[in-house]
């Protein structure tokens, strides 16, 4: 059996870009995100997760307040911009790994990736700061953000500050096939 052209086409070429264009989201394009999010898998499909679309001025400046400076240097340019909550009590934890957390990963990922297949770019963070993004947006117990993503459509590498643009340009990298994939058992040391 042959892998899916399809689906490796747009995996391989997604990238977390910074350089983001001041051009607003055509109507529905935010909600075909929505959409491939929902659709992630999750163990018993408990979905212990939500999306906050910041979208009043209030809501937009808490979000980029939020930002650590590195990311504000880019991010706050993004017209869609949105917090992903997990909801711990919605999953339990086995055996102390925190399964919300992976649930809310896939999610994630169904996201960035529908995102590329649009021509978007989707750029997820966990530079911020949680006790801001806890008030700024009345996040309720048990509930935890997650990641922040910005959301839009390129603009021009140029335009970002030289230490941004640099990361921008820099090419897309990953360990070999051969480092990450263990057949029957991991060597002992
Ligand atoms: C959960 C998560 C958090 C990330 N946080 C940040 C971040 O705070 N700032 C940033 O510039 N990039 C962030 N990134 C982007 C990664 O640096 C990027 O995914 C990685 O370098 C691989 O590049 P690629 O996504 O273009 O393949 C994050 C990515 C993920 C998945």
């Amino acid at each position: 059996m042959s892998a899916s052209p399809a689906a490796l086409d747009v995996l391989m070429h997604r990238r977390s870009d910074r350089h983001f264009a001041d051009r607003p989201l055509e109507p529905g394009v935010a909600e075909a995100l929505f959409e491939a999010f929902r659709w992630a898998p999750s163990s018993n499909n408990r979905q212990p997760w939500r999306l906050l679309v910041a979208e009043s001025p209030e809501a937009v400046r808490a979000y980029d307040e939020a930002l650590s400076e590195g990311n504000r240097a880019w991010a706050t340019v993004a017209p869609l911009k949105l917090v992903l909550v997990g909801n711990p009590s919605e999953q339990p934890d086995r055996d102390g790994l925190q399964c919300f957390m992976l649930d809310c990963g896939l999610a994630l990922e169904n996201l960035l990736v529908q995102g590329c297949a649009m021509g978007l770019t989707a750029h997820a963070m966990v530079g911020w700061d949680a006790a801001k993004v806890i008030a700024g947006f009345s996040i309720p117990e048990p509930m935890r953000p997650v990641a922040l993503i910005a959301v839009g459509y390129r603009g021009r590498v140029e335009d970002l500050a030289p230490a941004v643009r640099e990361k921008d340009l820099r090419p897309r990298t990953r360990r070999p096939i051969d480092e990450i994939v263990v057949r029957d058992r991991f060597a002992a040391k």
